[in-house]
């Protein structure tokens, strides 16, 4: 059950584990017609509001802003519609300029962090259709929003969120291609391909956890490193951000995460032999862009640990690490790339010793401002 370890030693692992069965329960009964319509019965009443929205704000906080990240590449390419992804706790504080226009998507595993159930009252106060994604049935912003759609990723356990980020993104995924389709602005070929991709990630992400015990080793080489840097670009720029806070989280090694593209205007100062550099680098369009950027890493001899599609020969030759993921469409490539990099934090925080469920300092749900 979700309540015990079971053979893990830790909830996370645990929970890590899980993510091919949970992201198959995010579907379960949403892709249908052998996997080739999505139905969103929580949004139904509301796809129209969502159609006509000039904007689409998403609010989150750690690991759900990520995820509201990833959605925004999904939501502007497929959906061809504007959108904005804020810190709830900047938000509530600004001058939003909101209206009945638009739609805000407030994103929260647990559905209780206070500075985003703050945003949600600041958006409903201005007009706008307020929509949830969240974990916990039940919970205040559940409550609270108008319409919304359960991620169904069962308990979390674990403060560093994971299995609830796959299952945040997924759904996303969801929204924008079913949005994309209502309003036309996807080729039914695409969506067919793009739903199919959607529901082989379990299947591939089986495949990456099988082969998992080789990031041990990849752990054991870089665990004492003080600083890491971690590299992505386009649908992996907020991978790169979600892996360097995991490792952060759990291992208190200080890691940032950057968009590759941006590490010639000040990461590349801090490039030396004692620096890992993770680069999300699978065959995408940036593929070429992201090998030079790992290039001028190796050249100035960091320690790069590239994730990389399945067969790459180039980088192999290139990088001190490769961890292969399957190939996917780019689109759906953040829900397999993050599993490596869960795992890479959590090997490293378990060999500095560190309490992986429960880091120093942070909590689950931060319910207080
Ligand atoms: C805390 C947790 C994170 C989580 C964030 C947002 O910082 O430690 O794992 O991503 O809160 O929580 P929420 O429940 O709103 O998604």
């Amino acid at each position: 059950g979700a309540m015990d370890k079971g053979a893990y030693d830790y909830f996370m692992l645990k929970e890590i584990h899980e993510q091919p069965k949970t992201i198959e329960e995010t579907f379960r009964g949403r892709l249908q017609n052998d996997y080739s319509e999505i139905v969103l019965g929580g949004l139904l009443n509301v796809f129209p509001k969502i159609e006509a929205a000039k904007r689409i704000v998403i609010i989150g906080c750690g690991t759900s802003w990520h995820a509201g990240l990833i959605a925004e590449y999904l939501f502007e390419e497929y959906a061809q519609v504007s959108v904005e992804v804020e810190y709830a706790s900047e938000f509530r504080y600004r001058k939003p300029v909101l209206s009945s226009d638009d739609v805000v998507i407030l994103i929260s595993q647990s559905g209780e962090t206070a500075d985003t159930l703050a945003a949600l009252e600041l958006a409903k106060s201005k007009g706008a259709t307020v929509l949830g994604i969240c974990n916990v049935v039940g919970s205040t912003l559940s409550r609270e929003t108008e319409a919304g759609v359960y991620t169904h990723a069962g308990v979390e356990i674990g403060v560093a969120s994971t299995k609830a980020f796959t299952a945040q993104v997924t759904v996303l995924t969801m929204i924008a291609l079913k949005l994309a389709k209502r309003k036309g602005t996807i080729s039914n070929e695409t969506y067919k391909v793009l739903v199919k991709e959607l529901a082989e990630i379990p299947e591939k992400g089986r495949a990456i956890l099988d082969d998992g015990e080789k990031i041990k080793a990849i752990a054991e080489k870089y665990h004492e490193a003080v600083n890491a840097l971690y590299l992505g670009r386009g649908y992996l720029f907020p991978v790169a951000l979600e892996g360097a806070l995991k490792l952060k989280e759990i291992s208190y090694i200080h890691a940032e995460g950057y968009a590759a593209g941006e590490m010639k205007h000040g990461p590349i100062a801090l490039v030396d032999n004692n620096l890992p550099v993770v680069v999300v680098a699978p065959q995408d369009d940036y593929y070429e862009k992201v090998v030079s950027n790992i290039q001028e890493v190796k050249a100035r001899k960091g320690n790069v640990i590239a994730i990389v599609t399945e067969g790459d020969k180039g980088l192999k030759e290139m990088v001190n690490d490769v961890i292969e993921i399957p190939k996917s469409h780019p689109a759906v490539a953040p829900l397999l790339a993050v599993i490596p990099l869960q795992l890479l934090a959590y090997h490293i925080a378990l060999l500095k010793g560190c309490n992986v469920d429960q880091p120093r300092n942070l909590a689950k749900s931060v319910t207080v401002e």
